[in-house]
């Protein structure tokens, strides 16, 4: 009869013999997966464990704040923070393919991890990942690739033969969010959205620029506040904002804008394989549409995304 509690103990004893009195790295994302591999680990080995944070500067508002705020500040681990968004924004400056994005944002966060990881002098032996159940029997998955470039990109000493610790590879999403809450981790990280790993830079539809990636962020936010107050956050999949990136004319006081059109998208799935637009109140559009137009600078439009997916993709891009 298989409890929590039990992973729990199990988990703790096994990291602690495993690890003895060596060093682990980890890289933290701001997700579910990792936070929870970080607080788990840190119950077993303490300050054994230094985890890397990069932020590539394409999370949502405030996110990376509360992550910090959250592991390093109620939990106590020790998280080197890495402030990378200039380095991310100049590999996407002009790029408007979304899998070359995909493939520079990826390419990057390894490098800047790796550099990072460089720092400490090949001083550990362990790299921890937050690797899940369905990470493991879908091959060929990002996290495969992770672990591939780890070992062939540059940065850390080529004779470091560190070893992988993967406390969450047998469980399940549902599992892991479980865990996050036995472990008195705060309900907005255990049931966070599901988030992409290139953030908002694929919600920017085309060229990425700071001024775009801020109408997202700000929009985002806006929506996610909206949706929290009508209590849907719970029942919506994932919901957030893009930036088709066209302007259109509108109309303010004496004076007609041309400003650009912001798209919300929201749907409810099972597991992001299939996925049907959310039917949100009408009501609950409109204050969202009223304050994005008002609070962010620059827009002059709100749509809403009501196709399913298929036969469109949950993201624009
Ligand atoms: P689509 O847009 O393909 O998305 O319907 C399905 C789910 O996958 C997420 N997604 C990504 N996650 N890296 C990620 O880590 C990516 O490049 C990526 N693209 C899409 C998407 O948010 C949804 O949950």
């Amino acid at each position: 009869n298989w409890t929590m509690d039990d992973f729990i103990d199990q988990q703790i004893e096994q990291i602690r013999k495993t690890v003895g009195n060596k060093k682990v790295l980890l890289g933290l994302s701001g997700g579910v997966d990792s936070s929870v591999t970080g607080v788990l680990l840190h119950k077993a080995i303490g300050t054994q464990l230094t985890s890397i944070f990069v932020d590539h500067g394409l999370l949502r508002k405030n996110e990376a704040d509360q992550v910090m705020a959250s592991l390093e500040g109620k939990f106590g681990l020790n998280i080197i923070k890495v402030d990378a968004q200039k380095r991310f924004l100049d590999k996407l400056a002009g790029v408007d393919d979304p899998e070359k994005k995909r493939k520079i944002i990826g390419n990057e966060f390894i490098r800047v991890f790796d550099d990072e990881a460089a720092k400490l002098n090949g001083g550990f032996d362990f790299l921890a990942q937050g690797t899940l159940y369905t990470d493991v029997i879908e091959s060929g998955t990002d996290t495969a690739q992770t672990i591939k470039s780890h070992h062939n990109v540059g940065g850390l000493p080529k004779d470091v033969d560190f070893k992988l610790i993967e406390p969450l590879r047998t469980l399940f999403k549902d599992e892991v969010r479980e865990l996050g809450e036995k472990l008195g981790m705060p309900h907005s990280l255990v049931w966070r959205q599901p988030f992409p790993g290139p953030g908002l830079a694929i919600r920017v539809i085309g060229a990425v620029t700071p001024e775009k990636l801020t109408i997202v962020r700000d929009s985002d936010a806006i929506l996610r506040d909206e949706i929290a107050k009508a209590g849907l956050d719970k029942e919506i999949w994932q919901y957030f904002t893009v930036l088709p990136g066209f302007k259109s004319v509108g109309v303010m006081g004496d004076g007609r804008t041309y400003d650009y059109t912001v798209g919300i998208r929201a749907v409810t799935s099972i597991d992001g394989m299939t996925a049907d637009f959310a039917k949100i109140p009408w009501d609950v559009l409109q204050k969202i549409s009223v304050r994005i137009v008002n609070e962010v600078d620059n827009v002059n439009r709100v749509v809403y995304d009501i196709t399913s997916k298929p036969p469109a993709t949950i993201e624009w891009e």
